[in-house]
């Protein structure tokens, strides 16, 4: 059952490239947070030289005259204490601060005031410190003291709270989360009490950023040859001008490789050189399959670290940006024989399920086990939520026809849209 609330509640996924934030209103009503009209706010940060430190879209146009004032993925920082920024050392909990501060201020303007609650998510391998920085972080940007949520715990929610998802108490969710910056595949038992997190294999440095830069080396292969100066100051840039283009390839690198989910072509603008460099679908595959077999063969791994049946596998849930690949699911699909289930906005599904991980204080809505024998239906709901009439009901949509192998089950809730990131480049680790 839903906390019952008189207020607002907040769900922020503070992500690598992104951060999504859902604010659930006093009468039932979900609605993602808009940042400058988006749904995704950048988590990336810019310091000027003059305070305060900007954050988001602010951050990523003041990087193109301040590129030294940049990060654009301070999720990567967690270890790390400090950052060097603009030749200044900034805490890593101000980093992260002022993502969250953007995302309170819009809570605030929308709510009224500040949430009644607030959940915030994190990998479920994270420890304490790590924690405490981002609990630390919450509480300096006004968000008081956040309850901290496992993502796949949240992904679990979602799942049957949202998308509909049957999962009888002893079942398990598979979790495929491939975002930005990390990859985590998790394996999630429904409980009488809620959701247990039975393994997870973690992969900390594969996420889509992985994949921008394969295509950034299969670029270079041809670019150095033909001018290795050139090439190196893409790559290895030292001047304020030479990082704003090397923060535009890889800009243009990401929008070419977003675009490739939907397109069989696309043509990258080489900053420099002034070219313009054609990449097909096939390629970006070919490029894409040693990162992706490494999220499949954790996913595999994941499954059988938690020891579960495969009939009591509810379902293959494929969440974060970079699982739009249709690759992933084919591959998914091939190796472990589930049909993944995939939604038109993966980024948003962590924020949004944390806010019902309340479910977790629940009466399950099934007690005995009861084996599956195929993944539950999407259409066939363990137990009606009880307040949700605000949601549009989930329905099965077919994937455009050159996607439908492998079969997903595809919830439709929110327009489509592109993915908002602002990785210019994967960070150095400080
Ligand atoms: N259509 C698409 N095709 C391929 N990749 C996509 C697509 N849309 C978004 N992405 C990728 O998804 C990633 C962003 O996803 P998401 O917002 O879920 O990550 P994150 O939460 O910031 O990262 P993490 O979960 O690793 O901390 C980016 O690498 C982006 O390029
Ligand atoms: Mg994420």
């Amino acid at each position: 059952m839903l906390p019952v609330t008189n207020g607002f509640a907040l769900g922020v996924d503070f992500g690598t490239s992104n951060t999504a934030a859902v604010l659930r209103w006093p009468d039932g009503i979900v609605k993602p947070l808009l940042f400058d009209g988006s749904e995704l706010l950048p988590s990336a940060v810019c310091f000027t030289g003059t305070p305060p430190l900007l954050a988001g879209r602010d951050a990523i146009n003041a990087a193109r005259v301040h590129p030294e004032g940049f990060e654009p993925n301070p999720k990567r920082c967690i270890d790390d204490g400090v950052v060097q920024l603009a030749g200044a050392e900034r805490p890593v909990v101000d980093l992260i601060s002022a993502v969250l501060t953007r995302v309170a201020t819009e809570a605030r303007r929308v709510a009224g005031a500040a949430p009644e609650s607030t959940t915030l998510t994190c990998p479920s391998g994270w420890g304490s410190q790590r924690r405490d920085v981002l609990a630390s972080a919450a509480s300096a940007a006004g968000l008081g003291r956040p309850s901290l949520i496992a993502e796949p715990v949240a992904a679990a929610s979602y799942f049957v709270e949202i998308a509909g998802g049957r999962m009888p108490v002893g079942s398990s969710l598979v979790v495929y989360d491939f975002g930005a910056g990390t990859f985590d595949a998790s394996v999630v038992q429904r409980t009488p009490d809620g959701f247990r997190v039975l393994a997870e294999r973690g992969l900390d440095n594969v996420g889509g950023l992985d994949v921008d830069a394969a295509i950034v080396a299969h670029l270079g292969a041809s670019y150095a040859r033909r001018n290795q100066q050139l090439w190196q100051r893409l790559t290895l840039p030292s001047t304020s001008a030479d990082r704003r283009a090397a923060r535009q390839l890889w800009d243009d690198v990401r929008a070419a490789k977003e675009q490739l989910s939907r397109t069989a072509a696309v043509t990258v603008h080489i900053p420099l050189f002034d070219e313009a460099a054609t990449l097909g679908r096939e390629q970006l595959e070919q490029l894409a399959t040693p990162v992706i077999d490494r999220t499949v063969r954790a996913t595999r791994a994941a499954i059988r670290d938690a020891g579960v049946e495969s009939a009591t596998i509810a379902g293959l849930f494929l969440v974060g940006g970079s699982s739009r690949i249709p690759l992933a699911a084919t591959l998914l699909h091939r190796t472990l024989g589930i049909a993944p289930t995939v939604i038109d906005r993966p980024e948003l599904v962590v924020a949004e399920g944390s806010l019902y991980t309340a479910l977790e204080a629940a009466p399950a809505p099934e007690a005995a086990p009861a084996p599956l024998t195929q993944p539950a239906s999407l259409t066939q709901p363990a137990s009606p939520p009880p307040r949700r009439p605000q949601h549009p009901k989930p329905r099965l949509r077919k994937p455009p026809r050159q996607q439908r192998q492998p079969r997903c089950r595809r919830v439709h809730r929110y327009p489509e849209g592109r993915g908002i990131g602002g990785e210019p480049w994967r960070s150095s680790r400080r």
